[in-house]
């Protein structure tokens, strides 16, 4: 059993959308989390996430464990094996079964690995007990656990990852698929810095709680931002796109969420042509992304490398 999830990247609107503004995120395909379930010889439900150094079974890690919390979701009683939820026994008895993941997605950077590993986990299970499940049913299951990983967050990030596609974004509304009328190309830059987005949402909401009236108004500006984002995407209006973007990271720079890194990709990007920057995600460090023209990104790339990008990814929206 084989399932995979791609990335993604905030286009407009993150920290607002948690207080229920608007937000835009596409799915970045060029990174990934794939996940690979087998049964085996030995008794016990095993897993492995090399790139975070785990190799445990279920029951001796904690129970709010997202990586553990996905599993119990199939798996609900200690030592159940095979899963109370499987229609058709497996034609196995004993044993148990190895669940291998793996991601090109890197951790605490605004690309949604989180979200991306639990929704690849929860597509293979699925597929493993034999229920398919819906995306709707995937994206709530997905969101149930980025609530252990970063306690009140939207759903943009379960979103956009399921269904994997450019979405316009309203907590609690159902999903809208961004209609993209002409494509548009971004470069996304990492600082290589993690940074969990636990924190920057619980520091915005702390700013939040110390000054409502102030907050409301900036997210308010954010959604507007967001909003209008919407129809530059749908009729194709770059240049005004671009400078939607830059209004944006001096908002997010107001809610503390940047950081030199992040500034200093964003202005070597505005440098080398691109029509607009901002910061990504969660932000103090992680990713920033650049609209570009198609003949620009491989200059916007090579300067935000200049100015420090640990990594850069150009993707094209359509
Ligand atoms: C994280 O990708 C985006 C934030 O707005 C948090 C959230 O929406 O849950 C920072």
């Amino acid at each position: 059993m084989k399932a995979s999830a791609p990335g993604k990247i905030i286009l407009f609107g993150e920290h607002a959308v948690v207080y229920g503004r608007p937000a835009l995120a596409i799915p970045v395909t060029q990174v990934h989390a794939d996940v690979e379930i087998s049964e085996s010889s030995r008794a016990g439900i095993w897993i492995h996430a090399s790139a975070i150094g785990l190799h445990a079974e279920l029951n001796s890690l904690p129970s709010d464990h997202p990586l553990a919390a996905v599993i119990r979701k199939f798996f609900p009683r200690p030592n159940t094996f095979p899963s109370p939820l499987l229609r058709d026994p497996l034609p196995r008895g004993e044993g148990g079964i190895e669940i291998k993941i793996t991601s090109t997605i890197p951790v605490a950077s605004g690309l949604g690995s989180g979200a991306a590993v639990s929704v690849a986990m929860i597509r293979a299970l699925s597929s493993m007990v034999h229920r398919p499940l819906s995306d709707d049913q995937v994206s709530a299951m997905a969101y149930e656990i980025e609530k252990l990983h970063h306690g009140t967050p939207s759903g943009i990030d379960n979103t956009v990852v399921t269904y994997a596609k450019p979405v316009y974004f309203i907590k609690g509304q159902p999903i809208e698929i961004l209609k993209v009328g002409k494509p548009f190309t971004i470069v996304i830059g990492d600082t290589g810095i993690s940074a969990p987005t636990k924190e920057s949402v619980a520091d915005v909401r702390k700013l939040w709680e110390a000054d409502k009236t102030k907050w409301e108004k900036v997210f308010d500006e954010v959604g507007e931002i967001a909003k209008k984002a919407k129809e530059k995407i749908e009729s194709g209006r770059w240049e005004e796109l671009g400078e939607l973007m830059n209004q944006n990271h001096v908002l997010l720079k107001e809610m503390t969420v940047s950081s030199p890194e992040l500034d200093k990709l964003v202005s070597a990007a505005r440098k080398a042509g691109a029509l607009g920057a901002k910061m990504s995600g969660g932000g103090r460090g992680g990713n920033m992304i650049a609209l570009v023209t198609p003949d620009m990104a491989e200059a916007v790339a090579r300067s935000m490398k200049e100015a420090g990008a640990k990594n850069t990814i150009v993707t094209n929206v359509s």
